[in-house]
């Protein structure tokens, strides 16, 4: 079996900020709840012409990516591309990285498992890895979900938290036996009981869009996201610290050994409760949720890229990724980065 290193990471966000007090236009929230409940401070949503989509912001984190591991484009052999809000209900924005990124005809998969999409994103692409079967692999998160929002007062428990964006590294065979450097193990779970805790309804198999303009009755919003925010965050609390202890324990570590642990950027609150649930220093936990909201799929990979360059993640280093959201999904990646 072979090790997977990553060698290169890339992030990119929209240009356009949106503070939480630019939310007080749409509907009735205010800078203190906002900052209080979730700790966030702004975020970023792309505009009407800016050209910006789920898979061009993803196209676009995956050449810093890229360049950054000194590869190109045809030295891809997989594109990995987890989100919630792809271009279009089909096909993934997998392949339409594949065209705007000029690959080869390689594969390219999308994930559909929404927080968790990076964290098994990962794991994908470490098997093709491991096996031998691919030597670079792109794994890429990225999410438009600022159009998808109901920006009434009515969606205020939701519309606050999500921010646009995406981050992107590659993953590459490590063959040095001297460099240690290795996703030493993943974790996935889910629990579909949950699928409707956190889930957006409309449209979809059961419910195809002609039914949306035909005849959908006036007081149903299930085309909106639609989140059971104090139930989702009483399951993260405790899935986040059981998915780290999992991978932990199968590599004989503790918490103490981490050197950095970037946790779905869900809720600072989230964050908060897990590095205190396992006793770990602030200086070991990655948050950037203030300036991003939450964006789903890439939040990992953008506060990733963050951490790196700010020399937070260094070789040798153990670090640690762990998600939970809709599903419910969870788990962790254990890296030797
Ligand atoms: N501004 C002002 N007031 C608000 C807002 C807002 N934006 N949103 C809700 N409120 C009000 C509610 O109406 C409610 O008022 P009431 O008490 O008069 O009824 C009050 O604030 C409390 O609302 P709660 O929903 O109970 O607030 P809570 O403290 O639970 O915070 C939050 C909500 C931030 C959504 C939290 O529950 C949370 O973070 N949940 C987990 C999110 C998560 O981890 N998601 C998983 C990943 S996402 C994915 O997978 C796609």
């Amino acid at each position: 079996m072979y090790k997977s290193k990553i060698t290169g990471l890339g992030m990119y966000v929209p240009e356009h900020i949106v503070k939480n007090n630019d939310l007080t236009q749409y509907m009735d929230t205010n800078d203190a709840w906002i900052r209080e409940r979730t700790g966030i401070e702004e975020r970023h949503w792309v505009q009407p012409g800016d050209g910006n989509t789920t898979s061009s912001m993803g196209t676009a984190a995956a050449k810093i990516a890229l360049e950054r591991a000194g590869l190109t484009p045809k030295d891809i052999d997989l594109i990995v591309f987890a989100t919630l809000s792809p271009d279009y209900y089909f096909p993934g924005s997998g392949v339409l990285v594949q065209e705007q990124l000029g690959c080869d005809t390689i594969p390219a998969l999308d994930i559909r498992n929404q927080c968790s999409g990076f964290v098994y994103a990962l794991a994908t692409a470490d098997q093709f890895i491991k096996t031998g079967m691919y030597k670079n692999v792109l794994v890429i998160g990225s999410e438009v979900q600022s159009t998808g929002l109901d920006l009434s007062t009515r969606g205020r428990g939701i519309a606050v938290i999500f921010g646009d964006g995406a981050g992107a590294l590659v993953l590459s065979r490590n063959e040095d036996k001297n460099d240690q450097s290795n996703i030493l193990s993943s974790h996935l779970h889910s629990e579909g009981k949950y699928a409707k805790e956190l889930t957006n309804l409309v449209p979809g198999g059961i419910h195809p869009p002609k039914e949306l303009v035909e005849n959908w009755p006036e007081d149903d919003f299930s085309y909106y996201p639609y989140m059971n925010g104090n139930y989702v965050f009483k399951h993260a609390v405790v899935r986040f610290p059981e998915a780290i202890l999992e991978g932990l324990k199968e590599n004989n570590f503790t918490p103490q050994d981490i050197d950095l642990l970037i946790p779905h950027q869900a809720n600072l609150r989230i964050s908060q409760f897990v590095q205190k649930k396992l006793g770990m220093k602030d200086e070991q936990i990655m948050n950037n949720i203030q300036k991003y909201g939450n964006t789903t799929a890439a939040s990992i990979p953008i506060a990733m890229t963050e951490a790196w360059e700010q020399g937070r993640i260094k070789r040798g280093d153990l670090v640690v990724l762990a998600a939970f959201g809709s599903g419910f999904t969870w788990g962790s990646n254990i890296i030797r980065f």
